[in-house]
Protein backbone atom coordinates (compact mmCIF):
# COMPACT_ATOMS: atom_id res chain seq x y z
CA UNK A 1 0.00 0.00 0.00
CA UNK A 2 1.24 3.18 -1.17
CA UNK A 3 0.53 6.39 1.48
CA UNK A 4 3.00 9.11 0.69
CA UNK A 5 4.30 8.57 4.33
CA UNK A 6 6.84 6.43 3.32
CA UNK A 7 10.70 7.27 2.93
CA UNK A 8 12.07 7.96 -0.63
CA UNK A 9 14.53 5.49 0.38
CA UNK A 10 12.34 3.16 1.49
CA UNK A 11 10.19 3.08 -1.43
CA UNK A 12 13.47 2.72 -3.62
CA UNK A 13 14.65 -0.33 -1.69
CA UNK A 14 11.25 -1.46 -1.84
CA UNK A 15 10.72 -0.98 -5.42
CA UNK A 16 13.85 -0.24 -6.99
CA UNK A 17 11.35 0.76 -10.61
CA UNK A 18 9.78 3.55 -8.29
CA UNK A 19 13.77 5.36 -8.94
CA UNK A 20 12.98 6.49 -12.45
CA UNK A 21 9.26 7.96 -11.54
CA UNK A 22 10.44 9.47 -8.65
CA UNK A 23 12.78 11.22 -10.35
CA UNK A 24 10.81 12.61 -12.80
CA UNK A 25 8.95 14.46 -10.13
CA UNK A 26 12.90 15.89 -9.04
CA UNK A 27 12.66 13.33 -6.15
CA UNK A 28 16.17 11.76 -5.97
CA UNK A 29 17.44 9.94 -3.39
CA UNK A 30 20.47 12.67 -3.04
CA UNK A 31 18.12 15.03 -3.56
CA UNK A 32 15.83 13.76 -0.66
CA UNK A 33 18.58 13.46 1.71
CA UNK A 34 19.90 17.40 0.72
CA UNK A 35 16.68 19.09 0.75
CA UNK A 36 15.72 16.86 3.72
CA UNK A 37 12.22 15.36 2.62
CA UNK A 38 10.95 13.40 5.23
CA UNK A 39 8.56 10.96 3.31
CA UNK A 40 6.96 11.01 -0.09
CA UNK A 41 4.12 13.19 0.99
CA UNK A 42 7.06 15.79 2.33
CA UNK A 43 8.28 16.13 -0.71
CA UNK A 44 5.15 16.63 -2.80
CA UNK A 45 4.24 19.73 -0.38
CA UNK A 46 7.30 20.98 -0.59
CA UNK A 47 7.65 20.98 -4.33
CA UNK A 48 4.00 21.74 -4.80
CA UNK A 49 3.39 18.56 -6.72
CA UNK A 50 -0.15 16.62 -6.14
CA UNK A 51 0.85 13.60 -4.10
CA UNK A 52 -1.64 11.80 -5.73
CA UNK A 53 -0.27 12.09 -9.13
CA UNK A 54 3.18 10.81 -8.04
CA UNK A 55 1.35 7.95 -5.77
CA UNK A 56 -0.75 7.01 -8.85
CA UNK A 57 2.24 7.39 -11.29
CA UNK A 58 4.30 4.88 -8.51
CA UNK A 59 1.32 2.61 -8.33
CA UNK A 60 1.82 2.27 -11.88
CA UNK A 61 5.07 1.42 -12.10
CA UNK A 62 5.13 -1.00 -8.61
CA UNK A 63 1.58 -2.53 -9.05
CA UNK A 64 0.67 -1.62 -5.27
CA UNK A 65 -2.64 -0.21 -4.10
CA UNK A 66 -3.11 3.64 -3.32
CA UNK A 67 -4.24 4.71 0.07
CA UNK A 68 -2.84 8.44 0.43
CA UNK A 69 -2.20 9.51 3.90
CA UNK A 70 -2.44 13.07 4.84
CA UNK A 71 0.83 14.81 5.70
CA UNK A 72 0.69 16.36 9.36
CA UNK A 73 3.83 17.71 11.24
CA UNK A 74 5.36 19.15 8.64
CA UNK A 75 4.93 23.07 7.49
CA UNK A 76 4.39 23.43 4.22
CA UNK A 77 6.79 25.88 2.47
CA UNK A 78 4.60 29.17 1.62
CA UNK A 79 4.99 30.15 -2.33
CA UNK A 80 5.87 33.08 -3.39
CA UNK A 81 9.05 35.49 -2.88
CA UNK A 82 10.76 34.83 0.13
CA UNK A 83 12.63 37.67 2.57
CA UNK A 84 15.79 37.78 3.50
CA UNK A 85 18.60 35.58 3.14
CA UNK A 86 20.38 37.02 0.63
CA UNK A 87 21.33 40.17 2.19
CA UNK A 88 24.79 39.50 2.53
CA UNK A 89 25.11 39.26 -1.46
CA UNK A 90 25.92 42.53 -2.92
CA UNK A 91 25.10 41.84 -6.48
CA UNK A 92 23.57 39.16 -8.04
CA UNK A 93 24.61 38.88 -11.85
CA UNK A 94 22.39 36.80 -14.44
CA UNK A 95 23.90 35.70 -17.51
CA UNK A 96 21.72 34.61 -20.08
CA UNK A 97 21.12 34.46 -24.00
CA UNK A 98 18.18 33.52 -26.27
CA UNK A 99 19.63 30.98 -27.95
CA UNK A 100 21.75 28.19 -26.72
CA UNK A 101 25.24 27.24 -27.33
CA UNK A 102 26.67 30.86 -27.53
CA UNK A 103 28.74 31.02 -24.77
CA UNK A 104 26.90 31.82 -21.50
CA UNK A 105 28.87 29.06 -19.33
CA UNK A 106 32.29 30.43 -20.70
CA UNK A 107 31.55 34.10 -19.82
CA UNK A 108 30.00 33.39 -16.39
CA UNK A 109 32.92 31.51 -15.36
CA UNK A 110 35.51 33.78 -16.52
CA UNK A 111 33.81 36.86 -15.38
CA UNK A 112 32.92 35.01 -11.95
CA UNK A 113 37.03 33.69 -12.08
CA UNK A 114 38.08 37.04 -13.01
CA UNK A 115 36.50 38.94 -10.53
CA UNK A 116 37.77 36.67 -7.61
CA UNK A 117 41.58 37.07 -8.94
CA UNK A 118 40.58 40.36 -8.16
CA UNK A 119 40.22 39.73 -4.59
CA UNK A 120 36.16 40.17 -4.75
CA UNK A 121 34.12 37.46 -3.17
CA UNK A 122 32.29 35.53 -5.30
CA UNK A 123 29.52 32.91 -6.01
CA UNK A 124 29.09 31.19 -8.76
CA UNK A 125 25.11 29.37 -9.18
CA UNK A 126 25.20 26.67 -12.25
CA UNK A 127 21.49 27.49 -12.41
CA UNK A 128 20.94 25.11 -15.57
CA UNK A 129 19.00 22.15 -14.61
CA UNK A 130 18.97 20.56 -17.92
CA UNK A 131 22.58 20.23 -18.57
CA UNK A 132 24.56 21.68 -15.47
CA UNK A 133 28.41 21.41 -16.26
CA UNK A 134 30.15 23.77 -14.68
CA UNK A 135 31.67 21.12 -11.81
CA UNK A 136 32.81 19.91 -15.39
CA UNK A 137 34.33 22.58 -17.03
CA UNK A 138 36.43 23.46 -13.35
CA UNK A 139 37.19 19.61 -12.62
CA UNK A 140 35.65 20.21 -9.28
CA UNK A 141 34.47 17.38 -7.63
CA UNK A 142 32.71 16.83 -3.91
CA UNK A 143 29.35 16.23 -2.64
CA UNK A 144 26.80 19.40 -1.57
CA UNK A 145 27.02 18.68 2.38
CA UNK A 146 24.67 20.42 4.98
CA UNK A 147 26.45 21.95 7.78
CA UNK A 148 24.58 22.76 11.26
CA UNK A 149 22.17 24.43 10.39
CA UNK A 150 20.88 22.29 7.39
CA UNK A 151 22.68 24.94 4.80
CA UNK A 152 24.30 23.88 1.83
CA UNK A 153 28.03 24.74 1.77
CA UNK A 154 28.97 25.48 -1.74
CA UNK A 155 32.62 23.43 -3.19
CA UNK A 156 35.09 26.30 -3.14
CA UNK A 157 37.71 26.23 -6.73
CA UNK A 158 40.01 29.31 -8.18
CA UNK A 159 38.37 31.15 -5.22
CA UNK A 160 34.88 30.97 -5.61
CA UNK A 161 32.14 29.45 -3.98
CA UNK A 162 29.94 26.94 -6.31
CA UNK A 163 27.24 25.77 -6.19
CA UNK A 164 25.75 23.33 -8.97
CA UNK A 165 22.91 21.09 -9.81
CA UNK A 166 24.98 18.32 -10.93
CA UNK A 167 25.86 16.45 -7.65
CA UNK A 168 21.92 15.49 -6.85
CA UNK A 169 22.09 13.95 -10.03
CA UNK A 170 22.09 9.78 -10.33
CA UNK A 171 24.43 9.87 -13.14
CA UNK A 172 26.32 12.19 -15.71
CA UNK A 173 24.03 10.90 -18.46
CA UNK A 174 20.79 11.14 -17.02
CA UNK A 175 19.36 14.17 -18.73
CA UNK A 176 16.61 16.27 -16.41
CA UNK A 177 13.07 16.50 -16.87
CA UNK A 178 12.11 18.36 -14.09
CA UNK A 179 9.80 20.95 -14.82
CA UNK A 180 7.64 24.32 -13.72
CA UNK A 181 7.66 23.94 -9.36
CA UNK A 182 9.99 21.52 -9.12
CA UNK A 183 12.72 23.50 -11.13
CA UNK A 184 11.57 27.15 -9.01
CA UNK A 185 12.01 24.84 -5.65
CA UNK A 186 15.59 23.40 -6.56
CA UNK A 187 16.43 27.02 -7.49
CA UNK A 188 15.01 28.61 -4.61
CA UNK A 189 16.74 26.37 -2.22
CA UNK A 190 20.02 26.83 -4.44
CA UNK A 191 20.03 30.42 -3.54
CA UNK A 192 18.41 30.41 0.13
CA UNK A 193 19.56 27.24 1.50
CA UNK A 194 23.28 28.06 0.94
CA UNK A 195 26.00 29.39 3.19
CA UNK A 196 27.44 31.79 0.77
CA UNK A 197 28.53 33.68 3.31
CA UNK A 198 29.44 37.26 2.34
CA UNK A 199 29.43 37.77 -1.29
CA UNK A 200 30.51 40.92 -3.01
CA UNK A 201 29.15 38.88 -6.50
CA UNK A 202 26.80 35.93 -7.31
CA UNK A 203 27.44 35.24 -10.73
CA UNK A 204 24.80 32.63 -12.57
CA UNK A 205 24.82 30.98 -15.17
CA UNK A 206 21.03 30.54 -16.52
CA UNK A 207 20.08 27.80 -19.30
CA UNK A 208 19.11 29.68 -22.66
CA UNK A 209 15.57 30.88 -23.63
CA UNK A 210 12.48 31.65 -21.49
CA UNK A 211 12.43 28.39 -19.87
CA UNK A 212 11.38 28.34 -16.30
CA UNK A 213 14.76 29.17 -14.72
CA UNK A 214 15.05 32.41 -16.16
CA UNK A 215 11.17 33.58 -15.50
CA UNK A 216 12.09 32.18 -11.85
CA UNK A 217 14.98 33.94 -11.04
CA UNK A 218 13.93 36.97 -12.25
CA UNK A 219 10.62 36.59 -10.46
CA UNK A 220 12.21 35.81 -7.10
CA UNK A 221 15.29 38.17 -6.85
CA UNK A 222 13.92 41.35 -9.22
CA UNK A 223 17.25 43.08 -8.14
CA UNK A 224 18.85 40.35 -10.04
CA UNK A 225 21.14 42.12 -12.86
CA UNK A 226 21.13 40.14 -16.34
CA UNK A 227 24.57 40.21 -18.67
CA UNK A 228 23.04 39.21 -22.32
CA UNK A 229 26.06 36.84 -24.52
CA UNK A 230 25.26 36.34 -28.30
CA UNK A 231 27.54 35.32 -30.86
CA UNK A 232 27.85 37.50 -34.22
CA UNK A 233 26.10 35.29 -36.65
CA UNK A 234 23.08 37.22 -38.36
CA UNK A 235 20.43 35.33 -36.03
CA UNK A 236 22.02 37.02 -33.34
CA UNK A 237 19.91 40.10 -33.04
CA UNK A 238 16.49 37.78 -33.09
CA UNK A 239 18.37 36.01 -30.06
CA UNK A 240 19.47 39.03 -28.48
CA UNK A 241 16.01 40.52 -28.86
CA UNK A 242 14.48 37.07 -26.69
CA UNK A 243 16.07 37.44 -24.15
CA UNK A 244 16.28 41.24 -23.74
CA UNK A 245 12.19 41.24 -24.22
CA UNK A 246 12.35 38.62 -21.44
CA UNK A 247 14.26 40.79 -19.02
CA UNK A 248 12.46 44.03 -19.71
CA UNK A 249 9.15 41.82 -19.06
CA UNK A 250 10.40 41.12 -15.89
CA UNK A 251 12.22 44.81 -14.57
CA UNK A 252 15.43 43.02 -14.63
CA UNK A 253 18.11 45.56 -15.52
CA UNK A 254 20.12 44.59 -18.29
CA UNK A 255 23.87 45.39 -17.56
CA UNK A 256 24.73 44.88 -21.10
CA UNK A 257 25.56 42.63 -24.15
CA UNK A 258 28.75 40.48 -24.62
CA UNK A 259 29.43 39.15 -28.10
CA UNK A 260 31.34 36.27 -27.90
CA UNK A 261 32.96 33.52 -30.82
CA UNK A 262 33.56 36.66 -32.94
CA UNK A 263 36.37 36.97 -35.50
CA UNK A 264 36.33 35.37 -38.69
CA UNK A 265 33.95 32.43 -38.67
CA UNK A 266 30.49 34.28 -37.74
CA UNK A 267 31.69 37.72 -38.66
CA UNK A 268 32.93 40.43 -36.63
CA UNK A 269 31.14 43.14 -34.16
CA UNK A 270 27.35 42.22 -35.17
CA UNK A 271 27.31 42.51 -31.13
CA UNK A 272 28.13 46.03 -30.92
CA UNK A 273 25.11 46.51 -33.80
CA UNK A 274 22.91 44.28 -31.40
CA UNK A 275 23.48 46.28 -28.39
CA UNK A 276 22.94 50.01 -30.32
CA UNK A 277 19.75 48.70 -31.90
CA UNK A 278 18.38 47.17 -28.37
CA UNK A 279 19.46 49.95 -26.75
CA UNK A 280 21.54 48.08 -24.03
CA UNK A 281 25.57 49.06 -23.52
CA UNK A 282 27.98 46.86 -25.67
CA UNK A 283 30.22 45.14 -23.18
CA UNK A 284 33.12 43.41 -25.10
CA UNK A 285 33.62 40.81 -28.04
CA UNK A 286 35.67 37.59 -27.29
CA UNK A 287 37.20 35.71 -29.99
CA UNK A 288 36.28 32.60 -30.95
CA UNK A 289 39.52 30.78 -30.19
CA UNK A 290 40.03 26.84 -30.47
CA UNK A 291 42.16 27.18 -26.92
CA UNK A 292 39.33 28.41 -25.36
CA UNK A 293 37.09 25.36 -26.23
CA UNK A 294 39.95 23.10 -24.38
CA UNK A 295 39.47 22.18 -20.57
CA UNK A 296 42.62 22.70 -18.58
CA UNK A 297 44.45 19.88 -17.08
CA UNK A 298 43.61 21.49 -13.66
CA UNK A 299 40.18 23.06 -15.09
CA UNK A 300 41.40 26.70 -14.07
CA UNK A 301 39.26 28.56 -16.45
CA UNK A 302 40.65 30.89 -19.35
CA UNK A 303 40.73 33.98 -17.46
CA UNK A 304 43.91 32.67 -15.52
CA UNK A 305 46.39 32.41 -18.51
CA UNK A 306 45.23 34.56 -21.33
CA UNK A 307 45.81 37.95 -21.31
CA UNK A 308 43.72 39.20 -24.05
CA UNK A 309 40.98 37.92 -22.03
CA UNK A 310 42.01 39.64 -18.79
CA UNK A 311 41.63 42.63 -20.27
CA UNK A 312 38.13 42.00 -22.36
CA UNK A 313 37.14 41.66 -18.68
CA UNK A 314 38.79 44.36 -17.48
CA UNK A 315 37.13 47.06 -19.69
CA UNK A 316 33.55 44.80 -18.84
CA UNK A 317 33.73 45.46 -15.58
CA UNK A 318 34.92 49.12 -16.00
CA UNK A 319 31.43 49.22 -17.60
CA UNK A 320 29.51 47.29 -15.21
CA UNK A 321 30.82 47.86 -11.85
CA UNK A 322 30.01 50.26 -9.13
N1 LIG B 1 35.11 32.21 -27.46
C1 LIG B 1 35.10 30.89 -27.60
N2 LIG B 1 36.00 30.28 -28.40
C2 LIG B 1 36.00 28.95 -28.57
N3 LIG B 1 35.16 28.12 -27.95
C3 LIG B 1 34.24 28.66 -27.14
C4 LIG B 1 34.17 30.07 -26.91
N4 LIG B 1 33.16 30.30 -26.05
C5 LIG B 1 32.63 29.11 -25.76
N5 LIG B 1 33.27 28.12 -26.41
C6 LIG B 1 32.97 26.69 -26.37
O1 LIG B 1 31.70 26.52 -27.01
C7 LIG B 1 30.94 25.55 -26.34
C8 LIG B 1 29.62 26.17 -25.86
O2 LIG B 1 29.93 27.14 -24.86
P1 LIG B 1 29.10 27.24 -23.53
O3 LIG B 1 28.86 25.90 -22.94
O4 LIG B 1 29.74 28.25 -22.68
O5 LIG B 1 27.74 27.79 -24.14
P2 LIG B 1 26.34 27.99 -23.41
O6 LIG B 1 25.72 29.19 -24.01
O7 LIG B 1 26.54 27.98 -21.94
O8 LIG B 1 25.58 26.69 -23.85
P3 LIG B 1 24.20 26.16 -23.25
O9 LIG B 1 23.14 27.03 -23.86
O10 LIG B 1 24.14 24.75 -23.72
O11 LIG B 1 24.27 26.31 -21.76
C9 LIG B 1 31.80 25.02 -25.21
O12 LIG B 1 32.42 23.86 -25.64
C10 LIG B 1 32.83 26.13 -24.99
O13 LIG B 1 34.03 25.63 -24.51
MG1 LIG C 1 25.69 26.79 -20.43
Amino acid sequence: MLTGQETVHDIIVRHPEAVKVLHKYGITAEAAEHFGYKSIGHAALVLKIPLKKILDDLAAATGEKVKEAKVTGIQAVKPGVRKGGLENIGRIVAVHSGKGGVGKTFVAVNLAAFLAEKGYKVGLLDADVDCPNILHLLKAEGKLLADARKMIVPLEKFGMKIVSMAPLLNSEDEALMWRGPVVSRVLEQFLYDVAWGDLDVLVVDLPPGTSDIPITLYHMLPRCETLLVTTPHQLGLLDAKKAAALAKRMNVRILGIVENMGGEVFGKNRGAEVAEKLGVPFLGSISLHAAYAQIPADGSPHVADSGDLREIYELLWKKIGK
